[in-house]
């Protein structure tokens, strides 16, 4: 029997305990077998999106009143934001994976907490810890934020600036979390972010909102706008000029309802794969297509992808629409992310690596430094793993080069705890010559539980 189909197709779980009887070890490390397809074909509908699912919780649970929001994220991160709220005082119903119901604390937290004195688990999310900071630096009290080993890691020196320029007190652990904030009154800045982050840009602005003055954060590369579009959903006044976002506060956000739209980045993988299939064919229901968000679209376009988007429509402002995806019967040919589009296109960057050996002429990857502070090194990461499947590959300070009309074989891939990673080699072991074995895969669970499961149904065997 091969040695695929000896339990190990499908998640299987590696207990470390069993080997290390007496250790205290809490992760189960799975793996999952991929094997190659024939073709992608169907219709999905994905969980809603994590930037927004962040935000949106967050708002909430500041919110006077009851927000009810559907289709929230379903990963593990967003869970982390619910969690950190919950502590905060908001009440926080969770019904069913993707309903939540939250009562917000009417721009205060804890009030008649016995303690002002708060530690908060951020898990692996940059997101959650980089925008509750900035969501706490005006509170009353000491707050304390930790996260995992890879969260401990990334940068947050970009954060304790802008917000000790508001006059917050930070203390940082040797510029990483854990991290402690002790919470007053600040005052508005004009602040331009050295690093494109929309992180950094949301962080200010939830401390603008509750500062007396108008509080301005200018960015030289725009990155993804929810935090503005969902501050104004939740009836805050948000201006914007070209490059340039402003909140005069305080101001006191009022509960939504809201359905949140599939996630772009979650979608980034399928439509990775549909475009591998000559004769294809994959339709993405209620996607999110902001245009800070969509500019994958446009590469795909450039790879010579054949794209359709209809039923467009907004949602708090959020444009939402059905993404049709078929490739090109002539292959894929080439393109170059560079500049502003790493930025912007951050995210979908490890998957385009990932598949650029099967188009005829690479993709060059430049300006994209940040992807090496991400979850993992995912300049090294994503370089390891296709040389590990044999493809030829240049690494870069900022980026890479991977030439195209590559053959990939099958092989053990090293997730490195990040979830992008285990699913953007998914991906690219669909195309490969034998099957693939994805160590690290429940790490997808970060953003996206389902991801297996959908990428069974829509792949042709
Ligand atoms: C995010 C912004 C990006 C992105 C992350 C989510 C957000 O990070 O990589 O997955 O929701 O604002 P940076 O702000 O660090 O660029």
């Amino acid at each position: 029997m091969p040695w695929q189909d000896q339990g190990r197709a499908g998640f299987g779980t590696l207990n470390l305990s069993e080997h290390f009887p007496g250790d205290i070890v809490q992760t189960a490390v799975q793996e999952r077998l991929i094997r190659p397809a024939r073709n992608i074909l169907g219709s999905l509908r994905l969980p809603g999106d994590k930037s927004i699912s962040h935000r949106y919780a967050m708002l909430g649970a500041f919110a006077e009143g009851v927000s009810r929001l559907t289709n929230f994220s379903t990963g593990a991160d967003c869970t982390s934001t619910l969690a950190c709220m919950g502590a905060l005082g908001a009440k926080v119903n969770r019904s069913g994976a993707d309903s939540v119901e939250i009562t917000g604390v009417a721009g205060r937290v804890g009030p008649g907490a016995d303690s002002r004195d708060w530690t908060l688990d951020c898990g692996n999310s940059g997101s959650t810890m980089r925008m509750i900071s900035g969501l706490l630096a005006p509170q009353e009290g000491r707050f304390t934020l930790i996260g995992d080993d890879s969260l401990s890691r990334r940068p947050m020196e970009r954060i304790r600036k802008p917000l000790e320029a508001m006059g917050a007190r930070l203390t940082l652990t040797d510029g990483h979390a854990p991290l402690t904030i002790d919470g007053g009154p600040l005052k508005a800045i004009d602040y331009t972010t050295p690093v494109p982050s929309a992180q950094v840009k949301s962080s200010i602005l939830l401390a603008g909102l509750q500062t007396e003055g108008t509080t301005t954060v200018r960015e030289a590369i725009r990155t993804r706008d929810h935090s503005e579009l969902a501050l104004r959903a939740f009836g805050a006044r948000v201006a914007r000029t070209a490059d340039a976002v402003s909140i005069a506060g305080p101001q006191q956000l009022h509960a939504i309802d809201a359905v949140i739209p599939g996630d772009l980045s979650s979608a980034a993988f399928f439509l990775c794969a549909a475009i591998l299939f000559p004769g294809s064919n994959l339709v993405i229901d209620a996607l999110g297509l902001n245009p800070t968000r969509a500019t994958l679209l446009d590469v795909l376009t450039a790879l010579g992808a054949h794209i359709a988007v209809v039923n467009l429509e907004e949602q708090h402002a959020e444009l939402v629409g059905t993404v049709q995806i078929s490739a090109p019967a002539e292959g894929l040919g080439s393109t170059a992310v560079e500049g502003p589009l790493a930025a912007q296109l951050i995210d979908e960057l490890p998957v385009l690596a990932a598949i650029a050996p099967y188009t005829s002429g690479g993709i060059r990857i430049r300006g994209a430094r940040e992807l090496r502070v991400k979850e993992s090194d995912r300049i090294a990461l994503v370089a390891k793993n296709l040389r590990t499947m044999g493809a030829e590959v240049e690494e870069f300070e900022d980026g890479l080069d991977v030439p195209g009309g590559q053959t990939l074989h099958g092989a053990t891939i090293d997730a490195g705890g990040d979830h992008r990673i285990a699913m953007a080699f998914s991906v690219a072991a669909l195309r490969a010559e034998g099957d693939t074995l994805i160590q690290g895969a429940e790490s997808a669970s970060i953003s996206f539980p389902e991801f297996f499961d959908l990428l069974d149904r829509v792949a042709e065997r």
